[in-house]
């Protein structure tokens, strides 16, 4: 059966200090990460042919820079734009724009950041992604937060108020086999 491998990025750093959105690059413990992957991703897709794809991030082109598969750049698998508070931390959001900070908090699947995007707006921007992965075989994607966690809901048919909510750890990768209905799911956490 074909896999669907899912991973963020290594630690980025804006990761480290807690800043959202951005082209950081890894942070040390992100190339770790980067650097331990190969054997993870071998042990588990074995002779067995596999593509890569980023987004045209250097935090997730670098993740994936180790890997000896072909690989696919996808605009459309960028993070979620926050507009105006790209760059910020969630404290600095609050103080320059408590009233958007309150409304994201009311209703995050909706909330559209100023200049930005709405989770429900990447959802629309990653129809063309899920089509072409749902006619291809084994894939890994490198991708971001709210990225993954629109295309897990997809795979796992969960609810637009939980989505924004779904856990997708660093360092982390997760593995969807679909079936008939639904997908099993496994996951590797690499202890770096
Ligand atoms: O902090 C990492 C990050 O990927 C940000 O770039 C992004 O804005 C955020 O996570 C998305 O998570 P949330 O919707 O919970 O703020």
């Amino acid at each position: 059966p074909r896999n669907i491998f899912f991973s963020r990025h290594g630690e980025s750093q804006f990761n480290v200090e807690g800043k959202i959105g951005g082209d950081s690059p890894l942070s040390e413990r992100g190339m770790e990460y980067a650097r331990t992957l190969p054997e993870l991703i071998r042990k588990h897709v074995g002779d067995a042919s596999l593509t890569i794809w980023t987004s045209t991030l250097q935090r997730t082109i670098q993740t994936a820079q180790f890997l000896p598969y072909p690989n696919l750049t996808w605009k459309s698998l960028d993070e979620l734009d926050a507009g105006v508070c790209d760059g910020m931390t969630y404290k600095e959001i609050e103080l320059a724009y408590p009233e958007d900070f309150a409304n994201r908090d009311e209703d995050k699947f909706n909330y559209r950041y100023r200049g930005g995007e709405s989770y429900r707006d990447v959802v629309v921007r990653l129809e063309p992604v899920i089509m072409e992965l749902e006619r291809q075989e084994n894939i890994l994607i490198f991708g971001h937060q709210a990225i993954l966690r629109c295309l897990y809901a997809y795979f796992h048919d969960l609810p637009q108020v939980d989505l924004p909510y779904i856990k997708i750890p660093l360092h982390t990768v997760i593995k969807l086999t679909p079936k008939a209905y639904g997908c099993d799911e496994e996951r590797y956490t690499l202890p770096i």
